[in-house]
């Protein structure tokens, strides 16, 4: 791995320029684009620890006027410049952007005129770093400043400024958690008891999940995490698009149940693992042995473990969402490129993604019952190759929706996904038979 060495460039724009600490005689000029959940979370933790040396001086939203009046923007300082216009924050004095609005267009495009003019940009945009990143990352770079996101995953947990400065001597090989919060509450809640339905409409009456909840429930959300967090631990440039997902949508409170017979619980669990020049990656809901840290998270709590070569295992948790939680974690970012600290920043390479994994499978059918079902579904396995280990089967159930279990011993995911499609079809089969993998506590890729 080559380590490029970094000289600090003149320039009488940047926050570089600025020598030593934060300083009360100059102070840091700071501009928030977006005064949202978020945003107007930075202004009040800005206004309330009163940190000595950073000056909010404008705040960017469309239909500003609708914010300025509202009850959150009572923190923010009279002095404050409040505008529509993006060309005012680019023409004025602030050294730091915030970005805290979200989306790809026209948000990429704000970062790279802010770097052109010598603005460092922060920002909690996960879509945006996942797909752009590697390149808002190199046009910030030759214009020596800092792009900062430590709160576009986890939230308030502080795992990419932990992965950056605390774990970038280890060779990360393996990351595996819980990267969506709104996921972790609704798999959480339907272990207690409730039905998807049911949580997901507590869900969203109260804010945790979206009118149409797809980026949660469907592992987009944290699949742009995941690449992002394969970036920061793996040095591992992927496509967003590349990585397999699958929804929690059709897992049911019946699965709880003969999951916690397994002596496991299910959760949308996000992985990555470097295997030469591909990654293995996948965002999936997974059966969860009890003894794995990742089963220990409940509610919103975001979840992150990395595995490296020579620190061994690494756990972070917290909460991963929330205007007060991602605002700290903005806030920290701040505050670094105010002190002007450096982020550790190593090569990086594009690596191309298979969801390949070899894993205990869980198989969940619901059929009409009659003679020669076992039989088959063996037939099924044993044409790929696939062992059976345990066949579960809970008593009171109608003989014409009959649910039952099987799990299976380790195979990759493509061979069971032809198994799947060749079981799908038999005629006894009522719908598509459920199929998770179970994380096994070393788990593998082939
Ligand atoms: N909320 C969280 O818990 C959390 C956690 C981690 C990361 N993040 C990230 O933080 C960012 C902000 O999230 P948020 O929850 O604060 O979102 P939000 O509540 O929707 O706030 C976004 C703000 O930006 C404004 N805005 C959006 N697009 C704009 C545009 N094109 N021009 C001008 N103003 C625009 C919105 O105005 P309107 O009011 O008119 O829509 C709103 O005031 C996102 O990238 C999100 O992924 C959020």
């Amino acid at each position: 791995m080559t380590i490029k060495r970094k000289t600090p460039r003149k320039n009488s724009n940047t926050i570089g320029s600025k020598i030593g600490s934060i300083s009360a005689a100059a102070p840091v000029k700071i501009a928030l684009l977006g005064f949202g959940t978020v945003g107007s979370s930075v202004a009040r933790v800005l206004a309330e620890s009163k940190f000595s040396g950073i000056e909010l001086t404008h705040i960017y939203n469309r239909d500003v006027e609708r914010k300025r009046t509202s009850d959150t923007a009572r923190c923010v300082p009279g002095s404050v410049i409040w505008t529509e216009n993006f060309d005012d924050i680019l023409n004025s004095g602030a050294e730091i952007v915030v970005e805290l609005t979200g989306g790809l267009i026209p948000t990429e495009g704000w970062l790279r005129k802010c770097f052109v003019a010598g603005k460092a940009v922060v920002t909690a945009n996960k879509q945006l770093i996942a797909y752009r990143g590697a390149s808002l990352s190199r046009l910030a770079e030759k214009h020596n400043v800092q792009l900062m996101h430590g709160a576009a995953v986890a939230g308030g947990v502080p795992v990419i400024a932990g992965m950056l400065q605390g774990l970038s001597g280890d060779q990360i090989t393996r990351i595996s958690g819980i990267l969506n919060g709104t996921c972790n509450y609704i798999l959480s809640r339907m272990e207690a008891g409730a039905s998807y339905a049911a949580v997901l409409a507590d869900a969203q009456g109260l804010g945790y999940a979206e009118a149409n909840p797809s980026a949660d429930v469907d592992g987009v959300d944290a699949r742009a995490k995941l690449c992002i967090l394969s970036r920061i631990a793996m040095h591992a440039e992927l496509d967003p698009d590349q990585v397999a997902t699958q929804t929690i949508s059709t897992i049911e409170a019946i699965d709880f149940a003969y999951a916690k017979e397994l002596n496991c619980t299910i959760r949308q669990v996000s992985r990555a693992q470097l295997d030469g020049k591909l990654v293995h990656a996948r965002v999936a809901p997974m059966l969860v042995p009890h003894a794995s840290p990742i089963a220990w998270s409940h509610g919103t709590q975001n979840m992150v473990v990395t595995s490296g070569r020579f620190g061994g295992d690494v756990v972070f948790s917290g909460h991963g969402a929330g205007g007060e939680p991602t605002a700290v974690a903005v806030m920290s970012d701040i505050l670094a490129v105010a002190q002007r600290s450096v982020a550790v920043q190593l090569p990086v390479r594009r690596r191309g993604v298979t969801g390949e994994f070899l894993a205990p499978h869980y198989l969940r059918f619901v059929v009409d019952d009659r003679p020669g079902i076992v039989a088959g579904i063996a037939g099924a396995l044993a044409k790929v190759g696939a062992n059976i280990d345990s066949l579960l089967q809970h008593p009171g159930y109608p003989k014409n929706r009959l649910p039952f279990v099987i799990t299976t011993e380790a195979c990759l995911t493509s061979t069971m996904e032809k198994a799947v499609a060749s079981m799908a079809k038999l005629d006894f089969m009522l719908e598509r038979p459920l199929c998770l993998q179970i994380l096994t506590i070393d788990d593998k890729t082939e």
